[in-house]
């Protein structure tokens, strides 16, 4: 019943986001199929699109791009959001990775931090912050069965088959991700504090994800 109302949501969230987008974007051929958006997102990743399903990244067809309005102009977005996944498991797997990406890009910032010149040293308490507060929603990222298919990158079944294991590996994350918040806070070692949240990132990876 909760998956309901929190589809119920997230059509309205997505009718808002056209809405304010203009309308523009439904009178566009075409811009209603969401399949070959899903994956138009040519970002650079940390890693290939191996995902195992199909992706869109053959050709962009400009009419494609969702006309944003503003006080800078209109532009157009090449990289709009999918509109609509088909199913739960589609939209969980999605918001997974977007929310491990984004753990990633903490992480990566601070160290990148840590590891240069490059100042900003106030900075690092909120991407720590950021990272407690993913990190304690980290179970939530599997509340829906939504393995990868046989063989193909993404989840492994193991998380859904053997959850009472798989709850030490997100607990154990979050707890790190608190205490390393907290480090950061004391003025303690966040060198060796990243490198020690590090293993918890690397031990799951390794133990529940096909890569
Ligand atoms: C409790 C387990 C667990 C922890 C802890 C964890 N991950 Fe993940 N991570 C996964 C799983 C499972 C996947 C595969 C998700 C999928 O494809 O559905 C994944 C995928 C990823 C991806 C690929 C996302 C994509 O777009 O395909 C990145 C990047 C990532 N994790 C980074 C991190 C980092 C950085 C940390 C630590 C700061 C971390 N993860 C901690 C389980 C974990």
């Amino acid at each position: 019943m909760q998956s309901r109302s929190f589809l119920a949501g997230a059509t309205l969230a997505v009718g808002s986001y056209v809405l304010a987008a203009g309308v523009v974007a439904y009178a566009l051929p075409g811009a209603t199929t969401s399949a070959p958006l899903l994956h138009a997102d040519r970002q650079a990743h940390d890693h290939p699109h191996g995902h195992g399903h199909s992706h869109g990244h053959a050709h962009f067809d400009p009419d494609q791009a969702e006309q944003l309005t503003g006080p800078f102009g209109a532009h157009g977005d090449r990289h709009p959001p999918a509109q609509v996944f088909a199913t739960a498991e589609d939209g969980l797997t999605e918001r997974r990775r977007r929310s491990m990406s984004a753990k990633s890009g903490h992480f990566r910032a601070l160290s990148a931090t840590l590891l240069s010149e490059a100042g900003g040293d106030d900075i690092v308490q909120i991407h720590a912050d950021a990272l407690a507060l993913l990190g304690s929603q980290i179970d939530r990222l599997f509340e829906i069965a939504s393995p990868a298919p046989d063989g193909a990158a993404g989840a492994l079944p193991a998380i859904w088959d053997a959850p009472e294991r798989f709850a030490l590996y997100t607990a154990a994350f979050a707890d790190e991700a608190a205490r390393f918040a907290q480090t950061v806070r004391d003025g303690g070692d966040l060198v060796n504090g990243l490198h020690d949240l590090r293993y918890y990132c690397v031990a799951c990876h390794a133990d529940f994800r096909q890569r």
